[in-house]
């Protein structure tokens, strides 16, 4: 009989789950018990520690509603969204928008837009307009893409935080036009905190961390063919783009609103251009999403 202790019961697990027939499936289990026995080798791990650890998990999954979405939070806040999501970036046949954070906050089933509306319906922050183009990487512009947008109001508060859960506010889907050019008018975003009344804020107030994302906009684009993209724009004046929580802001994904555009659709309002690269579509690559919308995860 084998001596099970702290390194040989690696081995043991590994050959316990040897039979597993789904290739994938045994890769990525295999991966985690020896990353997971090395980690509490590591740290020498304690009997009492590692019941705080179950204890967190356990709390992260009691808070979970189909609102709030606390898994995805510590995922986001651990960087690990941003692991998986830069690696899909890296599986990409072509070069395109660079992903961001879905984040918790994503619904299904916005409201239908037609181009130039204003997503900002209950809400009574700086009015902005906000256009661009989505194109594919020759720079043709692509009709009839679908843009799902969603934000904060001008006091950091997505709708989900603050109305009844069915109403929805500043958030919609659009439709480029023939050109594959879209414009829509809402309102500022604020930098905001994540909801830190959880496990998981619990947590980043005892690692001494402020909680905030910059403002930003969030952008899921898609269209037949393409690889669907989940982005964001983020604020380029903001405090907290270089400490983002949940490690989402890209170089290419900052701008600012610009008051004077001529080029703008609503030139008399601050105007934010963000324009859009679509890649052709890789096959087995997935949807590209990180997160999804709260009510649909485990349905
Ligand atoms: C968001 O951008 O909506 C978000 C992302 C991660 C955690 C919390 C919020
Ligand atoms: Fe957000």
């Amino acid at each position: 009989m084998r001596l099970i202790d702290e390194n040989t019961v690696t081995d043991a697990v590994l050959e316990q789950m040897a039979p597993t027939s789904d290739a994938r499936l045994k890769e990525v289990m295999g991966a985690l018990v020896r990353h997971l026995h090395a980690f509490a080798r590591e740290v020498d791990l304690k009997p009492e520690e590692w019941l705080a650890g179950i204890a967190v998990l356990t709390a992260v999954g009691q808070k979970c509603t189909p609102h709030r979405q606390e898994f995805i939070l510590l995922s986001d806040t651990l960087g690990l969204s941003t692991v998986v999501n830069a690696l899909h970036d890296k599986r990409i046949a072509e070069t395109g928008t660079k992903s961001s954070i879905l984040g918790p906050y994503y619904r299904q089933n916005s409201p239908q837009h037609k181009l130039g509306e204003s997503i900002a319906g209950k809400t009574h922050g700086q009015p902005i307009a906000i256009y661009g183009r989505v194109a594919n990487k020759m720079g043709e512009g692509i009709p009839n893409a679908s843009i799902e947008i969603w934000q904060t109001d001008e006091e950091g508060n997505y709708d989900l935080q603050k109305t009844a859960a069915e109403e929805m506010d500043l958030r919609g889907t659009f439709h480029t036009d023939s050109d594959g050019r879209f414009y829509l008018r809402s309102v500022r975003p604020r930098a905001y905190q994540i909801p830190m009344d959880g496990p998981v804020g619990k947590l980043l107030q005892r690692q001494g961390r402020h909680g905030y994302r910059p403002a930003h906009i969030h952008f899921l684009v898609g269209a037949p063919g393409y690889r669907e993209v989940v982005t964001a724009a983020y604020m380029g004046t903001d405090e907290y783009l270089q400490s983002d929580t949940v490690f989402g802001v890209m170089p290419s994904l900052v701008t600012e609103t610009n008051p004077s555009d001529a080029s703008s659709p609503f030139p008399d309002l601050p105007s934010l251009r963000f324009d859009f690269t679509l890649a052709a579509e890789a096959k087995g690559a997935g949807s590209g999403r990180v997160g999804a919308d709260a009510s649909k995860i485990g349905a």
